[in-house]
């Protein structure tokens, strides 16, 4: 049976971008009946300073969302990265198969270091083998991610591939990126050509999952847009970035076509247009959350289903863990 992992940092708010390209697919994928682990990737967080009650409020906010927005924690396994502790240890190994020229090309990297790359952490470079050994402490063979997260995917690929004939084992699998949908890239609202993130600094940019309904309708409103109608075909968006972003939400959002959605809405203005969506979207969102605050009420119970989630995987990742220090000559018992 197929397995599937994924992961989501818990640093700043859930925004809609995690929501449709990442959560909501974890979501579609639990009610395919595979086996599933999806994490809050604590020790990828901290590859940039975060404060430690920041971090911690994060991690379980995260977990509140990730129920809220679907996920069984008696049928995926949800758990956070350091508390199953062959996560760190497998990517210590997968730290002296990966080269240094891997990583350099690593445009996440370059981005994030930008122009000061000899003051980045040294976790910070090494990240995408510590995002490998999530994945291949599974032998996972699916990874639903949106698009920004596909080089990494190719990475852990390569590092797989290497591993392999580095030992002469057929040992870690080839994964399956799994991008699909019309939300694999959502845009800022205030900018066409960025894509929505946590590290914006304006907030108008992005619509979080903590964001109430009229917030979310603001936002929506102030969206950046074009003077023109909307199109009635796909082809009609292909120059017009916010405007295409705008409709792939409300696909997304609508579990719509992009070509369903302009069936309906082509010839409309953005003035009718925007109402429309800020109206799918508060119906969407606000359930999620209101569920969110309330299971932050109960912070223990999150604790232990993060525990028990740990218990789970280990079951998983231990034996793993052994067979690999096994191939690569660590004396143990057996
Ligand atoms: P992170 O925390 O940046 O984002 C979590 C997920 O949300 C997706 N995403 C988006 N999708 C569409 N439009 C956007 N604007 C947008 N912004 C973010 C990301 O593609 C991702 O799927 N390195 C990962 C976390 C990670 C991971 C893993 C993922 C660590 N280990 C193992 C998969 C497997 C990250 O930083 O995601």
């Amino acid at each position: 049976t197929p397995r599937v992992f994924s992961g989501i940092q818990p640093s700043g708010n859930l925004h809609l971008g995690n929501y449709l390209g990442a959560l909501k697919r974890f979501v579609d994928w639990q009610a395919k009946d595979v086996e599933s682990i999806y994490c809050m990737v604590d020790l990828h967080a901290i590859t940039v300073w975060q404060d430690p009650a920041d971090l911690k409020k994060s991690t379980r906010e995260l977990c509140a969302g990730f129920i809220a927005a679907g996920l069984d924690p008696e049928k995926s396994i949800l758990i956070n990265q350091s508390q199953v502790p062959e996560h760190a240890q497998l990517a210590w190994v997968f730290n002296c198969v990966a080269r240094m020229g891997w990583m350099q090309r690593m445009t996440q990297w370059k981005d994030k270091a930008g122009k000061n790359a000899q003051n980045a952490s040294l976790g910070l470079f090494a990240y995408p083998a510590l995002m490998a050994a999530d994945i291949l402490v599974y032998h996972a063979t699916h990874v639903p991610v949106g698009e920004d997260q596909k080089q990494h995917l190719e990475l852990t690929r390569d590092i797989a591939i290497k591993f392999n004939h580095d030992y002469g084992v057929n040992f870690f699998p080839e994964t399956e990126p799994v991008i699909e949908g019309a939300a694999t890239r959502v845009m800022s609202l205030r900018d066409g050509s960025k894509k929505m993130s946590k590290s914006d600094p304006s907030d108008a940019s992005r619509i979080n999952l903590t964001d109430d309904a009229d917030a979310i309708a603001k936002k929506i409103r102030k969206a950046k847009t074009d003077p023109e109608a909307l199109p009635s075909e796909a082809k009609g968006l292909e120059e017009r970035p916010e405007a295409r972003n705008l409709v792939n939400i409300y696909a997304a959002m609508a579990e719509m076509s992009v070509d369903q959605v302009l069936a309906e809405v082509g010839g409309k203005q953005f003035s009718e247009f925007k109402p429309m969506l800020a109206d799918l979207a508060v119906a969407k969102m606000s359930p999620i959350t209101t569920e969110m605050a309330r299971l932050m009420e109960n912070q223990d119970e999150i604790d232990k289903i993060l525990a028990r989630g740990s218990e789970r995987a280990r079951a998983i990742t231990a034996p793993i863990l052994s067979q690999t220090y096994d191939i690569i000559g660590m004396v143990r018992p057996v």
